[in-house]
């Protein structure tokens, strides 16, 4: 399957609104007490965005039998993914207004509410793990640590805090790895070992998809430093051109861009020669990894 045809994109519209309407259904009512917090948390939730971590996780599920619904998982991924932009977008951090082509939440509400949307949703998240797979313990248990692990203070809170250092301090190479490795890699990664977690793989699957995430990840974040520089607000639904401004250590900042999309082109090749090497019903996986790579927003 090519990523760019019609069977691909089928497949590709029918996740995400299946993940939309699971979104819909997996979360507060709007009018729920107190509705100005489950507004804010729906209003971040729902204004779009590509899906692609809870795409990663139904592309994962898909490759081995199973008889477990991934979307409770997959919702949870996009509550913690949403929150992390949320947090990301405040004064206090990147100071962006604009997110997924919408006001962002701290302008539609203000830094009060969006902190807290944040993290309402990173709390709603763990628990929506737990309360949808407390008839399979083992696996219950095996999802919230993968996404515990993966937004924890070692991944991605540890990567979003040396984001914000290296705006002040020396752009390393050995820096940047950090960076791109836990502020965005590790939730990729824990997206695609949490579907692979609701199958029945076989043995070592896990570890194999944790490198395929690893990869894909890196690249993502590669292509999303590119983009920066290359793309335009309306195209992304988010300010370009911010990175340079904030003085973040970036791929292209380092090496320049034709440097990074060769790295970018690097590592989906590796990550797609993982998926091929993990088998199962590999095939919308594949497209979907290689597809990340020629993505234009
Ligand atoms: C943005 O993620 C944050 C990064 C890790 C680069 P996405 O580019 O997946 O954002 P949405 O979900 O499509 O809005
Ligand atoms: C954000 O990275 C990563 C997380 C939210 C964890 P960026 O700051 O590069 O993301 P964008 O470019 O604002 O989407
Ligand atoms: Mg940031
Ligand atoms: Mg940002
Ligand atoms: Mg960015």
């Amino acid at each position: 399957m090519r990523h760019d045809s019609p069977e691909f994109k089928v497949r590709m519209n029918d996740h995400i609104a299946a993940i939309e309407a699971a979104i819909h259904q997996h979360t507060p009512a709007p009018d729920t007490r107190p509705a100005i917090l489950h507004q804010a948390m729906r209003y971040s939730l729902q204004a779009g965005g590509k899906r692609l971590r809870p795409v990663l996780c139904l592309a994962a599920h898909a490759l081995f039998p199973s008889t477990l619904d991934p979307l409770p998982a997959a919702v949870a991924l996009e509550c913690l993914h949403t929150y992390s932009l949320i947090h990301d977008d405040l004064p206090c951090m990147d100071n962006s207004d604009l997110r997924r082509g919408h006001l962002t939440c701290h302008k539609q509400f203000d830094d009060a509410t969006a902190l807290l949307a944040g993290d309402a949703l990173l709390t709603h998240a763990l628990w929506l793990l737990a309360e949808a797979y407390q008839d399979v313990p083992a696996v219950a248990v095996g999802l919230v640590r993968d996404l515990g692990d993966a937004a924890g203070s070692k991944k991605l809170i540890g990567g979003q805090v040396e984001d914000i250092i290296g705006e002040r301090g020396a752009a390393t190479l050995e820096r940047l790895d950090f960076i791109h490795h836990n502020k965005t890699a590790a939730l990729i990664t824990a997206s695609i070992t949490m579907g692979v977690r609701l199958t029945n793989a076989p043995a070592g699957a896990v570890e194999k998809a944790r490198e395929i995430g690893l990869n894909a990840g890196l690249a993502f974040q590669v292509i999303d430093d590119i983009l920066d520089v290359t793309s335009d607000a309306t195209t992304m639904g988010k300010p370009v051109n911010v990175d340079a401004d904030n003085k973040k250590i970036t791929y292209p900042r380092l090496h320049g861009i034709e440097a990074s999309r060769a790295k970018a082109h690097e590592l989906t090749a590796t990550a797609v020669r993982l998926c091929e090497e993990l088998g199962g019903q590999n095939e919308f996986l594949v497209a979907l990894v290689r597809g990340m790579e020629h993505r234009i927003h």
